[in-house]
This record gives C-alpha cells, sequence and structure tokens, in this order.
C-alpha cells in the first residue's frame, strides 16, 4: 500500500517498507527531512531538533539555510553548497529563493513529457507534487514524487514554469537531490571504458564533491547514471544502501559533495556543464526522471528493486515480462564479409540448433565493406542481397527463423549519399574541421528534418524485411556538440535536445512496429540506462564477448539491470576481443545470464560441437523464464578475484538455476561448495540431471557440492526443481 500523509507540517511519502518525509517549516520553507525504513507517524518535535540553527533564522533573514537539509535547494541565496537549480533572469543575477506556494495528491503515475519515464499499472502508486516558486523571476518550480507499491523506490521529476514575461536561462535543474545528516559511508558508482564497462568502483566518502558524469552525448561506458551510498559494512546481504538512477541516455550528473557538518548532498540529473536553456515566457522545462531506492539488506536488496521497477515499471510492450527469442547474430561470424549464401549456410546451421532468431548486423546497405562508407544510405546492397532485404528475411523465414536486423540511424558517413546531399545535418562547429569517430559524424537528431529522415529509413527497412527485431546501435560521442539549427544563444541545448529528438523517433517507432523487439546498442554497452531501457527491453551488454570478462561486466550490470536486459552471447574462441579461450559450456553458462544467443560462425563447428550447443540450448529453453525473470541472487563477487556466481529462483519458488565460473583451476585444493540463498529452508529440491535430493536448508547452510572440470575459468551449472516439502 502506497501513503501520501501529510503530518506535523511533513509530506511522508511510503509504502509498506520505506518512507520519504519533507517537511515546511514557517510554512514556506521545504526541508528534506528523512529517507529510509518506513516510519510510522513523524513527530514534529523530534523533526525540529535536526536543524543545527533555529528556525527563526529564516525571519532575521539569516543566510543559514547551509546548516539545514534542503528539499531542493537554490543556488545563490543562503545555502553555500551548490544548489540543484540555478537559473537566471534578464538581469543575470545567480540567486533565487525557492517558497512553498502549494502541492497536490494523486493516484497513479504521470507520464513525462517526451521523456522516458517509469510508469504503472498496479493502479496502487501514488504521486505528490509540491510546488515552489521564486517569486522575483515568476519562476514556479513543480517537484514530483511517486512511492512505488511493490518495490522500494520513489521516482521523482522536476518541471520548470516561466510563468512572467522575462527570458530565464537556466544553468543547472537536477532531477533529484537529497541531503543526508550525515555522510557516514562509501560511494559506488559503475565506471569504466569500452569493452570494460560497468566495474564496481568503491570509495570512501570524504569531503568535497565526489561522483561521475558524461559529456559525451550518451550515458557511456565509461560511467553509468547510476550511483549509491552504502553504510561502511553493507555487503551482499547486510546494511543500509540508497541507489539514485537516472532514466536518460545522455549527459548526466550523480554525485555527492560532503560538507563541513559531515552532512551529504547527493544530486542526480543532467549535465549543466555544456548546458544552458532558454525557458521564454510561458514555457515548461521538464528534467529527466531519477529513480531512488533505498534498501536495507544491502546490494542485493537493492538489485531486488532494481530488478522488479525494470521489469514492472520501466520496460513496456509485448516484450515486457515475456520471453525473448534466442537469436545468432551474424557480426562476430563475419563482420562486414558476407554474401547472401554465406549468411544462409551459417542461417541454416543456426537453425539446426534450436536457435529462434538471425540477426543481420553491420554491411547490408550502402557499399559497406569497411567501416569508412555508408551509414546513412539504409538501402541494401545488391552484391550482397541480391533481392533486397524482403527476399533475404524470406529465406530465413523459410529456415524457420525469425529475422532481425542492425541499424545505426543515429550516424552518417563522410563517404555517404546523405552526407553529400545533406552536410549541414550533422553535429558540428561552424568555421571548425568535422571531428570524425569511427570514421563517422553524428546526425543531429534535434532537428525535425533529420528526426523524420530517420523514422522513415528505420521504418522502411523493418517494413521491407518484415522484421522481428531490430538492434540499435551508437558508435561514437559528440565533439562538438553544436548544431547548425540553433541560434548561437541556444548551442548549449543541442546535447539535451538531441536526446528529446531520439527519444520522439524511437516513441514512433514503438507505436508503429509493437511487435519488433529492439535492443539498444552503443559500441556494446555504452548507453546502458533506464531510458533507453523504455524503448528497447534489452541493451548489448558489451563488444567484449569473452565470458571471463562478461562475469565481470555483467554483475556490474546486475546491480541494476535483470538478466532480460542484457545482451549475452556465445562467441568463438579464441575470443576476437581478448584471445582467451573458454570451454563451450562456460561460454554459454555466462550468456545464460544475460538473454542467451550465438555470435560465431556455426558453419566452422564439426556436428560434435553442434551437438554440444543443440544441448545446452535446450537446456536454457527449459528453464529461460527462471534466467530471465526469477529473483537474481548473487553469490561470489568476481571483483574479489575466486569467480562469479549466482542463481535465480524462479517466482515461485519451485525451480532454481545455480551457475558458478571458476576463475583458476586449483590442484590438490579442498571441496569446492557453493552456499545458496533465496530457498525455502523446509522445502526438498532435486539437482536436475542427478538422483540428489537436498533440503533447502542443507543448501543455504551446508551449501551446494561444486563439480569444475579441469583448467581456468571452469563453469558449473545446476538446475534445482522443488520437490516437497
Ligand atoms: C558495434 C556493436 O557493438 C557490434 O556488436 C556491432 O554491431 C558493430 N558495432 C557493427 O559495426
Amino acid at each position: 500500500m502506497t501513503e501520501i500523509l501529510q503530518q506535523q507540517c511533513a509530506f511522508h511519502l511510503r509504502n509498506a517498507n520505506i518512507s520519504y518525509v519533507m517537511r515546511l517549516v514557517n510554512g514556506e520553507t521545504l526541508m528534506h527531512a528523512y529517507f529510509g525504513k518506513r516510519l510510522g507517524e513523524v513527530r514534529g518535535d523530534v523533526l525540529r531538533r535536526f536543524a543545527a540553527v533555529p528556525e527563526e533564522a529564516f525571519d532575521r533573514n539569516e543566510f543559514r539555510l547551509d546548516r539545514l537539509p534542503q528539499e531542493y535547494p537554490a543556488s545563490g541565496y543562503g545555502d553555500l553548497r551548490a544548489g540543484a537549480l540555478a537559473v537566471r533572469g534578464e538581469d543575470g543575477v545567480d540567486a533565487l529563493a525557492l517558497r512553498y506556494v502549494r502541492h497536490a495528491v494523486r493516484d497513479g503515475k504521470p507520464a513525462l513529457n517526451g521523456l522516458p519515464a517509469t510508469h504503472d499499472e498496479t493502479g496502487r502508486c501514488k504521486t505528490l507534487c509540491v510546488t515552489l516558486e521564486d517569486r522575483r523571476l515568476a519562476l514556479e518550480c513543480d517537484l514530483y514524487y511517486t512511492v512505488f507499491d511493490d518495490c522500494d523506490a520513489i521516482a521523482r521529476h522536476v518541471v520548470l514554469r516561466n510563468t512572467g514575461r522575462q527570458i530565464l536561462s537556466v544553468d543547472r535543474v537536477m532531477s533529484a537531490c537529497v541531503d543526508f545528516h550525515s555522510a557516514r559511508g562509501q560511494l559506488l558508482t559503475l565506471s569504466g571504458a569500452w569493452a570494460r564497462e560497468r566495474r564496481m568502483d568503491w570509495r570512501p566518502l570524504a569531503q568535497g564533491r565526489q561522483g561521475v558524469d558524461s559529456v559525451r552525448g550518451a550515458s557511456s561506458a565509461q560511467s553509468s547514471p547510476f550511483m549509491l551510498l552504502a553504510e561502511h559494512g553493507a555487503a551482499e546481504d547486510v546494511g543500509e544502501v540508497y541507489a539514485f538512477a537516472l532514466a536518460y541516455s545522455g549527459n548526466f550528473t550523480a554525485n555527492v559533495t560532503v560538507d563541513q557538518y559531515g552532512g551529504a548532498r547527493a544530486m542526480i540529473g543532467l549535465n549543466d556543464a555544456q548546458f544552458d536553456w532558454q525557458l521564454l515566457p510561458g514555457e515548461s522545462f521538464t528534467t529527466p526522471e531519477a529513480v531512488l531506492v533505498y534498501a536495507a539488506d544491502g546490494l542485493g536488496g537493492m538489485s531486488r528493486a532494481w530488478h522488479t521497477l525494470c521489469h514492472r515499471h520501466v520496460t513496456r510492450g509485448r516484450y515486457a515480462g515475456a520471453q525473448r527469442p534466442i537469436l545468432l547474430n551474424n557480426w562476430e561470424a563475419t563482420y562486414f564479409d558476407f554474401t547472401e549464401e554465406k549468411l544462409l549456410a551459417l542461417a541454416g546451421k543456426a537453425a539446426q540448433i534450436g536457435v529462434e532468431l538471425f540477426v543481420l548486423d553491420d554491411g547490408w546497405f550502402g557499399r559497406r565493406d569497411t567501416d569508412t562508407a555508408s551509414l546513412g544510405d539504409w538501402v541494401e546492397d545488391p552484391r550482397k542481397l541480391p533481392e533486397g532485404l524482403a527476399g533475404f528475411s524470406e529465406r530465413i523465414r523459410a529456415l524457420g527463423l525469425r529475422f532481425g536486423l542492425w541499424m545505426e540511424p543515429e550516424m552518417v558517413s563522410p563517404d555517404s549519399d546523405l552526407y553529400r546531399a545533406h552536410p549541414d545535418w550533422c553535429l558540428h562547429a561552424p568555421g571548425m574541421p568535422r571531428l570524425t569517430g569511427r570514421n563517422q559524424l553524428v546526425l543531429d537528431m534535434g532537428r525535425a528534418d533529420v528526426q523524420a529522415f530517420v523514422y522513415e529509413a528505420v521504418a522502411g527497412a523493418l517494413t521491407r524485411a518484415k522484421a522481428d527485431y531490430l538492434k540499435w546501435d551508437m558508435n561514437r560521442n559528440f565533439s562538438p556538440a553544436a548544431t547548425a539549427a540553433l541560434p548561437p544563444a541556444r548551442q548549449r541545448e543541442t546535447a539535451h535536445r538531441y536526446m528529446l529528438g531520439l527519444y520522439a523517433v524511437l516513441e514512433r517507432l514503438n507505436k508503429a512496429f509493437p511487435d519488433v523487439l529492439f535492443e539498444s546498442c552503443a559500441s556494446g554497452g555504452g548507453r546502458f540506462d533506464l531510458g533507453m531501457l523504455y524503448y528497447m527491453p534489452q541493451t548489448w551488454c558489451s563488444d567484449n564477448t569473452d565470458a571471463h570478462d562478461r562475469c565481470l561486466i555483467q554483475y556490474g550490470t546486475s546491480l541494476v539491470f535483470p538478466p532480460s536486459a542484457m545482451g549475452a552471447h556465445i562467441s568463438a574462441v579464441p575470443n576476437h576481443q581478448t584471445g582467451r579461450v573458454t570451454a563451450l559450456e562456460t561460454r554459454s553458462a555466462v550468456a545464460m545470464g544475460g538473454t542467451y544467443g550465438f555470435e560465431l560462425d556455426l558453419t566452422r563447428m564439426d556436428e560434435a560441437e553442434l551437438d554440444r550447443m543443440r544441448a545446452l540450448l535446450a537446456q536454457v529453453k527449459s528453464v529461460r523464464d527462471t534466467l530471465l525473470y526469477g529473483q537474481y541472487i548473487r553469490l561470489w563477487n568476481p571483483f574479489e578475484g575466486r569467480g562469479a556466481a549466482w542463481m535465480s529462483v524462479s517466482a515461485c519458488g519451485a525451480q532454481a538455476v545455480v551457475t558458478a565460473v571458476r576463475f583458476r583451476a586449483a590442484v590438490n585444493g579442498g571441496p569446492e561448495v557453493l552456499r545458496l540463498r533465496g530457498l525455502e529452508s523446509d522445502a526438498l529440491y532435486a539437482v536436475r540431471g542427478t538422483d540428489l535430493i537436498v533440503g533447502g536448508d542443507e543448501l543455504m547452510n551446508l551449501g551446494l557440492p561444486l563439480h569444475f572440470a579441469a583448467g581456468d575459468d571452469t563453469a558449473f551449472t545446476a538446475v534445482l526443481e522443488r520437490v516437497g516439502g
């Protein structure tokens, strides 16, 4: 049950487990009071004592706001810390005094204008909107809060409204800010690089500002729009954790500033570097949505809240909660070097082992034999597809497979008909040479003409191919984020306008092609965020397909995202990125941590290997619901070096799938045992393929004996079926 209560001049939002409280002081200043475990009654006297200065200070106009936890701090007027909001009027003065004007409570969860956001079909969410106002600038600021019933999360966003007559410059507008009384603890971010995405990066909180951000135009492989604050000693299943994520795929910041008194201000929102938005009289501006999760039971509890949120409140459409096709993608099998004959031979083998969907990756259009040409020319290359997408996809379907396609719609190659026709359509700065990355330029998705072109190109290809799936790729970042479509004073709106344009196209495509499964990709996992997940239920996790490395990448990713969101494929050995050789069983076990698929040349495999693949794939099909939608529990942390282990328990508890990968072979070591979690203590479980019947209590306390084959990076998997108890 979610509730929004008014108690003692306080707004109290809560569900069965969490409370979020803010308080009005002197009827006009909105202070942050509490976020954490559910409270019963909120008593004003206690709240008053949290203020380090007497409230009368407000009446004396003393500037002591920096000794008080603010709910949505503005910059430059009484609070000496960085604010969540900075807006200037025509006099250029950077000072805001936000005062409460009104509030409203409503059932349900509002959508955000043009932006991805959580949604609710349970009918049990409630939303509070508190409106603050700066009278001098005639600026209204709506703070939205939705509390969910089935996961311990609060969604927040802000809407600014210019109700006056002057042009306002919005220099900074965070989606959420929380002023914690005390900063004891640590910060965790998911940082990395191309092919090394979402490493767990812990650091102790110290006075000053720390966090992550992106000005790359994408949420990025380097830093995810996510951070968590955890008390010292917090671990997988113990400790209080506060997590923040942004449903946005462009430039962001997620940071925490520890002040001189030991308080911590955590903020998440649009990055204010390279941002400045002109708000004209009568206009409004909506921030991306931030989601805050509180867990009292460590990182595991936090992740289960995120996974529920992703499954029920972020992912939409036909594939939300549904099975995902097991696919074969031809990229690592052929790269650009293919003919229709070669692809059909590959697809034939894929059908034989039980694959369900064939994905044609890069190279099918224009004259794209390398990555130096043709992005933007979305017309079939007759040398490779003599009968076009229509004819080729028919042949794929005749093999019993569904058909999927790769496109990189946001990009243009300088060597393309599109670029020759529209040289101004890409992001560029006048008078400066156009910088390429992977030999390509970025189309300006903020422009209506570019949006129309991109929509038509994608819709046309999907229609010709009667496609069931689209991999939407994006392989370079913005530099510079400048456009020919905006006047000088609005250049710093380019990056956000780009995102709004991109989201508008994705929304249109989602509506027009409700049966197509969209998979997001940005050189692998360079845009793995809640924003993209709203339009595309899965993301290609990384260009690094090495099973060992994937253990780390998928583990970090699983902090926020469930297996159903993570594209994971079996690829060839030696691995194309690392040169490492791992057993087929290991590659399969690791791909089971995601959506499962293949990305290798099956025509080079002998019959024995194909048989092993067929058997592995059949096993996955028998447990796929548990793998994608079961309760996901991390057991061994690969960042600690021993290996990775995790398990998924089906919603009804009748089945569990356990996976462990041991990194280093051990000679003459002791028995390896894995203590499981999430089972019923007094139930009995049969271990599939053996005659073992074990108690849940035994599995969770004594543990499951593991048997690893010889060699490094070997895997163990077990399927447990509840048989009684
Ligand atoms: C980058 C992607 O991450 C790869 O999987 C592949 O689709 C290539 N782009 C194609 O250019």
